[in-house]
């Protein structure tokens, strides 16, 4: 199975950080294909936590590692990571991947403020317009790095219509030319080396018959076109947009494994059926620790949403679900699952609707399963877990129509089960 995609089947963090890294140990090439540093991908190894926003997760392996023309890279947050993990393996970064630029974060800021209640919850990591202005044709890219003049006459452009917006509609403070200009060529001259046609390199590991990785950052449900919209990020994590994302033709992919927590998280505003109302909200965030990796918010908890599940099992085509954080759910006596959606008329669907205010009305219908009480650690394979656990997990596999070949039982790399 040369090239597997890793994919967020819910809104993000669902643990894809901790399946690349254990996935990347038979694999020989490690890529992320769309998003920037509004991803935190965690690996926990002993008593190390690697928290990864734009190297993928295969560097704490040493495995080389690609990012692709589908990302969007601050080449300060870059730098940083290669400062303390670049030494680990080789990394080639696309050329025509876009850069953010400092006026992108502060537009992401500021717009944010600007919407007030009908803030979207954006990282504010400058993500939006920078996708935005690579769509307007306006965007500078990697490979400009490679030339100073143009890379400043690039800045110079842009910073004549940016600062007039800044001052003008946002009320905020313009850039110098001069210091930007500056700084990106000392970023630049860092960075140059690992500048490469990554298309090329991913195609050449492929013909060798290397094992290839697609590391997809954020989820379905925060997808541009398949997602929540608005209350999405503004690429594209799901399966399909791996082969565009590095450049290789999407026939060349062939598993995709989907990544979903046992129970849901958002980060963020929008809708969210299966948000626990209650106690139990506060009491799963602890448990699972849910807060932010990138800005330390709290993250919603919610019952796990097959509803959802199945539509990213469709819109990904999911081979296999790895499932995470079963060992966060020991803790409660009773679990439900929403299966279905209520609609206003009152009849119950399977389907995520196709419509945003069909969504917002949707309501979740639970089917309630016992609890488990005790821990999973001592379980050494999927078929040892605690009957009302397998009973869980075969519910998801019937509902879905998919396999669940990996399970999380807790934060550290070694904890996870496959099937005996
Ligand atoms: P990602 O963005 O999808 O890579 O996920 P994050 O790293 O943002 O969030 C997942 C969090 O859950 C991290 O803190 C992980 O260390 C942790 N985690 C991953 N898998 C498991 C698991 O099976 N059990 C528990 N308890 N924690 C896990
Ligand atoms: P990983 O890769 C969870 C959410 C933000 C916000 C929306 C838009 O760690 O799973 P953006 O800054 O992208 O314009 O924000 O998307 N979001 C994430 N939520 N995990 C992430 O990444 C996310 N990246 C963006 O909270 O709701
Ligand atoms: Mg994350």
């Amino acid at each position: 199975m040369p090239a597997t995609v890793i994919v967020g089947a819910q809104w993000g963090d669902e643990g894809k950080g901790k399946i690349v890294d254990l996935l990347a140990q038979n694999s020989d090439v490690v890529c992320r294909y769309q998003g920037g540093p509004n991803a935190g991908h965690t690996i926990v190894v002993g008593e190390e936590t690697y928290k990864i926003r734009a190297l993928p997760s295969g560097i704490v392996r040493g495995k080389p590692c690609v990012i692709g023309n589908g990302c969007v890279v601050d080449l300060e947050v870059l730098i940083a990571e290669l400062d303390e993990l670049g030494d680990r393996g080789e990394v080639y970064l696309s050329g025509n991947a876009h850069l953010i630029m400092p006026w992108h974060v502060a537009i992401d800021q500021a717009s944010e403020r600007r919407l007030g209640k009908l803030a979207i919850g954006t990282t504010k990591r400058g993500i939006g317009p920078c996708y935005a202005d690579k769509a307007m044709r306006l965007g500078i890219r990697v490979q400009d790095i490679l030339d100073p003049k143009i890379l400043r006459q690039k800045i110079e452009v842009a910073l004549a219509e940016k600062n007039l917006w800044l001052e003008r509609v946002y009320e905020t403070a313009p850039f110098d030319l001069e210091t930007v200009a500056a700084q990106y060529e000392s970023y630049a001259q860092r960075l140059r080396p690992y500048v490469a046609d990554t298309s090329l390199y991913v195609d050449k590991a492929l013909r060798d018959g290397k094992e290839v990785l697609l590391e997809g950052a954020q989820a379905t449900l925060l997808d541009l076109d398949h997602g929540t919209y608005p209350f999405v990020t503004s690429s594209n994590p799901v399966a399909a947009s791996a082969a565009t994302g590095v450049g290789i033709g999407p026939r060349r992919i062939d598993r995709v494994i989907g990544v979903a927590k046992a129970y849901v998280t958002r980060v963020g505003e929008g809708p969210f059926p299966s948000e626990i109302e209650g106690p139990d909200q506060e009491r799963m965030r602890e448990l699972g620790h849910e807060y932010g990796t990138v800005t330390g918010r709290e993250r919603r908890c919610g019952w796990l949403d097959l509803v959802a599940l199945r539509y990213a099992v469709r819109v990904n085509g999911i081979d296999q679900l790895a499932l995470t954080k079963l060992d966060v759910l020991s803790h409660f006596a009773e679990l439900p699952v929403c299966v279905r959606y209520r609609t206003p008329d009152g009849s119950e669907t399977p389907d995520f609707p196709a419509h945003q205010s069909d969504f917002h009305a949707a309501a979740p219908v639970y089917q309630v399963l016992p609890g488990w009480s005790e821990p999973l650690d001592g379980c050494a394979s999927l078929e040892e877990l605690p009957e009302a656990a397998r009973t869980y997990v075969e519910l998801v596999e019937r509902e879905l129509g998919v396999e669940v070949t990996l399970l999380g039982t807790g934060a550290e790399r070694s904890s996870v089960l496959t099937r005996a």
